[in-house]
């Protein structure tokens, strides 16, 4: 039985990623690997992540803090990169919690240079939101978008700038001018309303004249600044400094189709999700990455948020449902759901119920899909071919297994560069393009299923056959290589390919 170290062998740096649509696994992968590791960063996203950790029965779900951190009191350094959205009331919170359940957090590290999220990135990002209608983007209401935009419009502030009054104030208020602008024009009611948000401080940031209270917002960072001032640091330096030397691990957010780069616009995340993203986000290169593992849900995928995804289960019917219903009344009105219902939306509504496929920070339904292998191949072309394949073992009741293994586009003429795309068209490799996308009739060849439990599997000899031939034949035809195949939420339910 191989091990992690097996895996490993001759590597510095490794980087754990997503090829979908987020919310694979990077927290159990990260977590396992951490036993390698001597430096876990995450370097990407924001609060909008929830990455899961099952240890022995018990789950842990961390939003900024790295997934390394339950081996902290190992002398193990987990680092919030220069690239991420830090939002300090929710890593106090986490600490906070760690340190009720007798953990440590003596070797957090937080690149000075991070981005800092503020009251006014949130109230934007749920304010536009809630104005769009149908063509929201269903954000996670963490202010991701608002806080990644003031990066490029150079108004941003940095965690450095909590440690120096004078600079924060006079960054906050030029900060805050096109904000109070454009909320002067939104239903004042309405924001008041936003604003009265327990993330927001039950109100204390509100201002009923100027809409923010700015001296709330300094009062409360500088007491951020006090707090955090032993953590923050040239984090960028430090990983440079042990380059080659340290065992370096990097933890992604999100995933390659939410990309603000490589993703399907709008329905994507402001930061780059990519492997080239999260390298940057820790100060280091793409080329510095020594093994890169790109996170595949197989045989199946979800999305959460809205957006295209032609091999939905359910089509419409499955989006609208995960956009306005929830968890508590699909287990009332669709319990009686099965994963080998003759009904595509309600084979869907069993894979979310058996995978527990709702959001880790939001709670929302995920939307589930069969695994799309025009989507994967675009992921692979950006991420390289290593694959760690996880939550097979949801699909162990079901009697065949659909595999999208092209499109049809069905739309009008659509030019796309110099090339015109035509109905009836067969597209093999996804096109980043939202006008094509909605356009396309997903094609599928069909697998039977393994109809067995396959999480005490520990070598890939264990695996059913059925299985191992769906795996052989995604690595033919998309190039895959399969380094870790995932079994279950545990530590221990992996296997070393
Ligand atoms: P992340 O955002 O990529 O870290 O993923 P999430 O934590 O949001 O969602 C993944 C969920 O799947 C978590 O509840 C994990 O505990 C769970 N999980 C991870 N790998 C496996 C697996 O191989 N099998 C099963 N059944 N669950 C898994
Ligand atoms: P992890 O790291 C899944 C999605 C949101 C929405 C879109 C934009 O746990 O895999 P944002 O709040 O970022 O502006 O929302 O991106 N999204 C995620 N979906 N997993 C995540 O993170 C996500 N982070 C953002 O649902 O569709
Ligand atoms: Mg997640």
């Amino acid at each position: 039985m191989k091990t992690i170290y097996d895996l490993v062998e001759f590597t510095k740096v490794v980087a754990v990623f997503c090829n979908q649509w987020g919310d694979t696994g990077k927290g159990k992968i990260v977590d396992l690997l951490a036993e390698w590791a001597d430096i876990i960063a995450r370097g990407t996203g924001g609060n909008n992540a929830g990455h899961t950790m099952v240890i022995n029965g018990k789950k842990y779900i961390f939003h900024l803090i790295p997934s390394g951190i339950l081996r902290d009191s190992m002398g193990k350094i987990n680092i919030i990169g220069n690239g991420v959205a830090f939002n300090p009331a929710v890593v106090q919170e986490e600490i906070r919690i760690l340190l009720s359940e007798d953990m440590t957090v003596n070797n957090l590290m937080i690149a000075l240079n991070a981005h800092l999220v503020l009251p006014q990135h949130l109230v934007m990002d749920r304010v536009r939101e809630s104005n769009l209608g149908d063509n929201k983007i269903g954000t996670t209401g963490k202010g991701i978008g608002p806080l990644y935009t003031d990066h490029y419009t150079r108004v941003g502030l940095t965690v450095n700038d909590m440690l120096n009054k004078d600079v924060f104030v006079r960054k906050l208020r030029r900060n805050l001018v096109d904000k109070i602008r454009l909320l002067s024009f939104a239903d004042p009611e309405m924001v008041k309303l936003v604003m009265q948000h327990h993330e927001l401080k039950n109100g204390d940031y509100y201002h009923p004249r100027k809409i923010f209270d700015i001296d709330s917002i300094v009062e409360t960072y500088a007491k951020y600044g006090e707090y955090f001032k032993p953590m923050i640091r040239d984090a960028d330096a430090y990983i440079r400094k042990h380059l080659g030397s340290k065992n370096i691990l990097l933890e992604g957010a999100q995933g390659l189709h939410l990309s603000i780069d490589y993703g399907i616009h709008p329905g994507v995340t402001s930061s780059d999700s990519s492997v080239e993203g999260l390298a940057k986000g820790v100060g280091l290169k793409e080329r510095d990455i020594d093994l890169a593992l790109g996170i595949v849900k197989f045989p199946y995928m979800t999305r959460v948020g809205e957006g295209v995804f032609p091999t939905e289960f359910g089509g419409k019917e499955s989006s609208v449902w995960c956009r306005d219903s929830n968890q508590k009344r699909e287990s009332e009105e669709l319990s009686s759901a099965g994963v080998n219902d003759k009904n595509e939306f309600r084979r869907g509504v069993a894979i979310r119920q058996v995978g527990q496929e709702f959001g880790a920070t939001t709670g929302r339904l995920r939307r589930t899909g069969r695994l799309d292998l025009p989507l994967l191949r675009f992921a692979l072309q950006i991420s390289g071919p290593n694959a760690v394949l996880t939550k097979a073992d949801i699909m162990d009741e079901c009697d065949k297994i659909e595999i999208c293994t092209h499109y049809i586009y069905q739309g009008p003429d659509y030019q796309y560069g110099n090339y015109t795309v035509k109905k009836g068209e067969k597209i093999l490799v996804a096109p980043q393009d939202t006008n094509i996308l909605k356009n396309c009739k997903a094609v599928y060849e069909m697998f039977p299923g393994w109809k067995c439990s396959i999480s005490d599997a520990r070598t890939m000899n264990d695996l059913p056959q059925e299985l191992k031939d769906i795996i052989e034949y995604v690595e033919k035809t998309v190039g895959m290589e399969t380094k870790i195949v995932s079994i279950g939420p545990d530590r221990g339910e992996t296997i070393i390919v």
